[in-house]
């Protein structure tokens, strides 16, 4: 077995946009180009669908889709491909934001309609933390939508990207005509009235080739000519470096519905993406290639069935092969583990594999020796870095609803945290616990889920918390922070790793609470140390 061969082969990535602008669309699209799927319609959407915010069992429902989309992955070209599935509905972007940890680039959807939407900042914003390298795909160009260059300005500011185009509509809308490909220097046409299939692509080495006005129009051809011109004297040329390091971020123009501009951005893609990264553990910077096995665990999904509680830990591999039946470091736990049946992804299916490489995800079956974040290798003690958790926006005190239960609750709560449902913060007072969401569905999921799984009952009441920040005192012994602690008492609590934390049940608390207190930092990530 080649391993390095194997690495330069793999690509590992994520789709993430705001729901509704096509990433389901764009997946089925790109799955059918590597001949995953036969047809579309086959990727089932896990999004939850409008007007069910509040519909519990279609949360649950969609659970049971997620699962199977959680990771697809397909050949294309001599390639394996892996798409990460990220959630786009903001009450799961906890979920969203842990498996940005183990892609190697993304692919970021916008609507040429609406434009940069909300989620997208969010989501983009962790990827430009993280330098991971992005191409931004402008969707639905059949339909009218945003001017070219006033999507990419807009891209530019709110997104705070650097772009470059690398291929260019002709035409929108009604006019859409097809696209100019930048990079391969070639035209592609769509075709008549139903506008499905790509008609020809045409090479066209030099736009002012008389074939372009014979192909769009002189209209549109003198259009595309004038506007290529000033794209290239907006914007700077591709530069692969540039990219892979995060600085520059081709965009793509196309429509996925109609199959239009995918191939296009999936052959770049497969050329300029990333092969697997290094990643930074706390120890050391761990490169692909080395010998020793390692990967970490950044998604944790549990079987809804009680019968079988068992739970499906989802890990990235980072070096060295994984092989089933041998056995491995639990680092945290200084356990050693061996998977009999570790579960590799395909477009729509699992199965049973002997051998996984770096970018590969495996799932592994586990009873609960698993959190969210935990490191696996072959002997060396590394812990990886970088799954932090963000404050939650909703806050609740849970209370144990029968007594005779109480031994199941706090297991149950224990496991959920542990999976990344919510966050539960212990009051430094008192002792009482604390249930921090991002979204108010998760209070529904987690009473559901205790009750189901555990046999537990739980209530909730309100509590006034706006943010969790996490305490950073400049100097631990000082009078400052003594007194910080002693004033705001009733708000202090800790996290799950045992992380001072501050409720702050305002912004304007948290304002004043920062000028009386300068030297204690406070961050809303719960990672701020490097
Ligand atoms: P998401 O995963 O990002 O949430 O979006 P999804 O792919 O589900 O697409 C959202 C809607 O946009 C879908 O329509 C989809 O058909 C449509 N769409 C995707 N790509 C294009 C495109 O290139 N052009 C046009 N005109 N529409 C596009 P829907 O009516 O909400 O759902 P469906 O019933 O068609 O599935």
């Amino acid at each position: 077995m080649d391993v390095k061969k194997e690495i330069a082969r793999r690509r590992t990535f994520g789709i993430v946009s705001h729901p509704d602008a096509g990433k389901t669309t764009l997946t089925e699209k790109l799955l059918l180009f590597g001949g995953a799927i036969q047809e579309a319609g086959a990727v089932k959407s896990n999004k939850i669908k409008k007007g069910a915010t509040s519909d519990f069992m279609e949360i649950e429902r969609q659970r049971g889709i997620s699962v199977a989309t959680s990771v697809l992955a397909f050949e294309y070209n001599g390639i394996k491909i892996n798409i990460l599935d990220t959630p786009g509905h903001k009450d799961f972007a906890e979920d969203t934001f842990r498996t940005l940890t183990a892609v190697d680039s993304v692919i970021v959807v916008i609507d040429v309609a609406k434009g940069v939407e909300e989620q997208t900042e969010k989501l983009v914003e962790v990827c430009r933390m993280r330098n991971i390298p992005i191409i931004v795909f402008v969707n639905k160009l059949d339909r009218e939508g945003k001017d070219a260059f006033e999507l990419l300005d807009e891209i530019e500011e709110k997104l705070h990207l650097k772009v470059t185009p690398l291929s260019f509509p002709i035409g929108m809308g009604y006019d859409f005509k097809g696209i100019y490909n930048i990079w391969e220097k070639n035209v592609n046409i769509f075709s008549g009235d139903s506008r499905k299939n790509i008609e020809e692509t045409v090479e066209i080495s030099d736009l002012s080739d008389a074939v372009l006005d014979e192909l769009v129009g002189k209209d549109s051809a003198d259009n595309l000519r004038d506007e290529v011109e000033l794209v290239k004297g907006v914007y700077p040329a591709f530069d692969r470096t540039e990219y892979l390091e995060g600085t520059q971020q081709p965009v793509f123009f196309g429509s996925a519905l109609n199959n239009f501009g995918v191939r296009e951005l999936l052959d770049c893609f497969i050329t300029i993406a990333p092969t697997p990264r290094p990643k930074q553990s706390e120890e050391r910077l761990v490169e692909p290639d080395e010998k020793g096995f390692s990967g970490f665990v950044f998604k944790i999904h549990a079987n809804m069935d009680p019968k079988h509680r068992d739970r499906l830990a989802f890990i990235k591999i980072v070096s060295g092969v994984f092989e089933r039946n041998k056995p491995y470091l639990h680092v945290r736990n200084k356990k050693k583990l061996k998977f009999s049946s570790p579960n590799a992804f395909f477009a729509e299916r699992k199965e049973i594999v002997d051998i996984s490489y770096p970018g590969d995800i495996v799932g592994l079956h586990d009873t609960g020796n698993f959190k969210i974040g935990d490191t696996l290798t072959s002997g060396e003690e590394l812990h990886y870095k970088g799954i932090p958790s963000f404050s939650p926006e909703h806050f609740r005190y849970i209370n144990n609803a029968d007594p005779m239960k109480s031994k199941q609750l706090a297991k149950g709560i224990d496991q959920l945290m542990d999976e990344g449902v919510a966050q539960l913060f212990t009051l430094e007072l008192n002792g009482r616990k604390v249930i921090g969401t991002v979204g108010a569905l998760q209070y529904e999921v987690i009473q559901y889920r205790l009750e189901h799984e555990y046999g537990a009952k739980c209530t909730y009441e309100p509590l006034s918390v706006s943010k969790a920040c996490w305490v950073d005192p400049e100097d631990p012994k000082s009078e400052e922070f003594k007194e910080f602690l002693r004033v705001k008492q009733r708000f202090m609590a800790k996290d799950k790793r045992g992380q001072l934390v501050f409720l702050a049940d305002s912004p304007f608390t948290l304002q004043m609470t920062q000028q009386k207190y300068p030297s204690v930092k406070m961050h809303y990530v719960s990672e701020f140390k490097d």
